[in-house]
């Protein structure tokens, strides 16, 4: 393609281009094509593919794998197909501003990891899987390598995914409401409140009467309090980050105050 050719392509998906390598293509594919990210593909707001990486062996048998130097059990994924399928992404669709390689042993992935990738043009990612990829790979073709959390799956399409969703609804447009991707949890470092909706009485469980109320900053108040019991009782971590208001450090102070007074009672 050439150079106007991408440049109209680029435009047309808000700019943003997305090449995932996998030996499962229509796995990946599949988990594309439904909700937020399906439909800000078809909108044309992202241009995500998906690159069968066995497209890019050069044997019958379509090999992408072979045993690991120094023995050992497992198979490690060749470097050749790796770097031709990067090298024709690059080709086809321009330079990468970011090669991810997603495996158990990358920096974890947060909220300002997709935030920062979300503001990148061009991006590849590389499902890694077996026992992983050839070092090589990691050292001359990978920029990022990143881990969705502390646990081994057993391949990278799923982190991928992951990794793609959360980036592609921080892009203009993907998620229909712009406010709700501004009050998510992980951009002020707070969990969100509780949330319900009809019927007032389910089970007999009823919804707070203050959101029946009708009085917003008593819903607000109440709503501002649950956000921060939840994240000092559930995630005390995110509270040593978090970008807080100054009713809400007032808050919090209180609730912290309230705590050392019942341990004392206690005691
Ligand atoms: N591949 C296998 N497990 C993974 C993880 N936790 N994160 C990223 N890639 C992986």
């Amino acid at each position: 393609m050439n150079e106007r050719a991408q440049a109209s392509e680029t435009r047309e998906s808000g700019g943003f281009r997305v090449d995932i390598i996998s030996v499962f293509p229509s796995m990946v594919e599949a988990a594309l094509a439904e909700g937020v990210v399906g439909r800000a593909r078809a909108r044309g707001l992202i241009d995500v593919r998906v690159c069968d990486l066995r497209m890019f062996t050069d044997d019958r048998h379509r090999v992408v794998d072979d045993v690991p130097y120094g023995g050992g059990p497992g198979m490690v994924m060749k470097p050749e197909p790796l770097f031709r399928a990067v090298e024709a992404i690059a080709a086809e669709r321009g330079q990468p501003s970011a090669v991810v390689l997603m495996t158990p042993q990358g920096r974890r992935f947060t909220h300002v990891e997709a935030a920062r990738l979300s503001a990148l043009e061009r991006l590849i990612v590389i499902c890694g899987r077996y026992e992983g990829v050839d070092e090589r790979v990691a050292e001359a073709l990978v920029t990022d390598e990143l881990s969705i959390g502390d646990y081994v799956l057993t391949g990278g399409e799923l982190p991928a995914l992951v990794v793609v969703d959360a980036v592609a609804r921080l892009r203009p447009g993907v998620v229909g409401d712009e406010a709700s991707v501004m009050h998510d949890s992980f951009v002020r470092g707070l969990l969100d409140h509780p949330h319900y909706t009809r019927p007032a009485v389910f089970r007999g469980m009823a919804v707070p009467g203050v959101l029946i109320s009708g009085h917003h900053a008593e819903i607000e108040r109440w709503r501002r309090d649950q956000r921060l019991r939840r994240t000092r009782q559930r995630r005390p971590d995110l509270l040593d980050h978090a970008t807080l208001t100054s009713e809400e450090q007032t808050d919090l102070e209180a609730l912290r105050a309230v705590n050392k007074e019942s341990d004392h009672e206690s005691d």
